[in-house]
């Protein structure tokens, strides 16, 4: 669908006093704007917040004695994750390095699983830097993406990312990683309109996708409905998606960019006899809050923290605001090919309040969740996203819909190969 951007850039007005800066809310009615239609029926690509603790130099080293000891890592794994100290080293302080024999593993070409949506080269991007910056924190070295590694310590597991279509665009990054060195006949993948499971045979490993962009139930889940306004969400209610979690050892969750696009929601609680009547419009960083505690309790009510490790991926950054890095006379993230070099840039996508809330949330929890923190790396990554170099309503943008990036421009979601596979090694350092 191509809504028109009136459509869905006008924002609710808000009642009384505005909860956001104004400058956020048009932030995220363009943020808005770009997910519409860059989502067909699909999914928004979920994002997934890891931890992005610790990888302190003793662990460091022990990860890299992993991969020399990988043929026979099988009871090792076990014990590194014990011995990982997250308070020693912040991964996400640290900085993008341009290294030209840097080289992604896949391509959009070798690897036959990635949406046209984040196809970037075959969707025509020109530019190639932006897949050999390698992301080096300060205090410790982040272990490469080792396949071999990651297949091993999911043997005989269930791994399910769970969430929007960033979450999606992780998912498919680590497949894509994985895939190469499994044989054509020992590997398989089954997309589903909610479930998509990709199979590794010799493994009796999988590694899923579940499609639930706002995590707890909303009438514009299967049905995408393009006017935000019209979207109700039904912030106690979990159990229809949840079931499907279910004997799950590692769930990775991430949900933002869905809860963005105005300063207000409409809401549903209690019983849902009367259909879509009754709703409530509650403050975006209140619905937000019920919504992710209704999903905490389901994870502390039915997760058995010694069988399945819970994971949740902090915001992925949205760059539809050049300003944000000084370039004034930029359209959005269009024609960006270098990160931003400024240490903490910290741009008007992010919303620090709804990371607070999420941070909040999780601290009371019973069972433990591991940030995927993802934010401030990403954040550095103006030039990485898919841009003009993807689809919309199913085909390609056309080249008059490339000559107006201001409407067409998807600086939401990211290229594959790209920053993805960078949340998924620091993820793979953590699991
Ligand atoms: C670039 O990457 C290659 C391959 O990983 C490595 O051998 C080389 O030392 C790196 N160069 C710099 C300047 O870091
Ligand atoms: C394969 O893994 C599943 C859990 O994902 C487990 O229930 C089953 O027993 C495993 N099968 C074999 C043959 O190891
Ligand atoms: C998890 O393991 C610990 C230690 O073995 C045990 O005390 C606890 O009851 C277990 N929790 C659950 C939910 O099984
Ligand atoms: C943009 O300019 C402001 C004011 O000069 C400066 O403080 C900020 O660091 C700059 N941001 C970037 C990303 O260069
Ligand atoms: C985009 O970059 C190209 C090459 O640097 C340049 O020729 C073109 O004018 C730029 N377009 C815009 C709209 O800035
Ligand atoms: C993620 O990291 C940023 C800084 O990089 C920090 O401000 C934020 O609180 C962290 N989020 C969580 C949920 O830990």
């Amino acid at each position: 669908m191509n809504l028109p951007s009136s459509t869905s850039g006008t924002m609710k007005v808000p009642r009384g006093r505005p909860p956001l800066p104004v400058i956020i809310v048009t932030l995220c009615a363009l943020a808005f704007i770009a997910l519409i239609y860059t989502e067909t029926i699909n999914f928004l690509s979920p994002r997934s917040i890891f931890k992005l603790k610790s990888c302190s130099r003793k662990n460091a080293a022990r990860k890299s004695n992993d991969k020399t000891a990988e043929n026979n890592v099988d009871d090792s794994i076990v014990d590194d994750r014990f011995e990982f100290d997250p308070e020693e080293c912040n991964v996400a302080n640290g900085k993008w390095v341009f290294n030209r024999s840097i080289k992604p593993s896949y391509s959009d070409r070798s690897c036959p699983y990635l949406d046209r949506q984040v196809s970037c080269v075959k969707n025509g991007r020109p530019d190639s830097d932006y897949r050999h910056w390698e992301w080096q924190p300060e205090d410790c070295t982040l272990p490469r993406f080792n396949p071999l590694l990651a297949l091993k310590k999911l043997r005989g597991k269930r791994l399910l990312f769970v969430g929007d279509s960033l979450q999606r665009g992780q998912w498919q990054s680590f497949v894509c990683m994985v895939e190469s060195i499994i044989p054509e006949d020992k590997k398989s993948m089954r997309r589903g309109r909610s479930l998509s499971v990709f199979r590794a045979e010799e493994y009796n490993a999988t590694i899923e996708f579940y499609w639930a962009p706002f995590l707890v139930e909303s009438n514009s889940d299967l049905h995408i409905i393009g006017d935000p306004k019209q979207r109700i969400l039904k912030v106690d209610s979990v159990s229809k998606h949840a079931k499907h979690w279910l004997g799950v050892d590692i769930l990775v969750f991430n949900s933002y960019v869905w809860w963005m696009s105005g300063l207000t929601l409409k809401t549903l609680w209690g019983s849902f006899a009367n259909g879509e009547e009754g709703y409530e419009v509650l403050d975006t960083p209140v619905a937000y809050r019920i919504g992710l505690k209704t999903w905490a309790n389901w994870v502390d009510s039915t997760v058995n923290p010694n069988k399945t490790r819970v994971f949740f991926t902090t915001m992925s950054p949205t760059h539809t605001r050049s300003k944000d890095w000084n370039n004034t006379n930029g359209i959005k993230c269009f024609n960006e090919t270098k990160p931003v070099m400024k240490k903490k840039h910290w741009g008007t996508g992010s919303d620090r309040g709804m990371m607070s809330v999420v941070s909040s949330v999780v601290k009371k929890m019973k069972v433990p969740v591991s940030f995927i923190n993802i934010t401030q790396i990403s954040e550095y990554r103006i030039d990485a996203h898919a841009s003009v170099y993807t689809e919309t309503g199913g085909k390609l943008l056309t080249d008059e819909q490339k000559a107006d990036p201001l409407h067409h421009a998807d600086c939401i979601h990211w290229c594959l190969p790209g920053v993805p596979d960078t949340w998924n090694q620091i993820f793979l350092a953590h699991l």
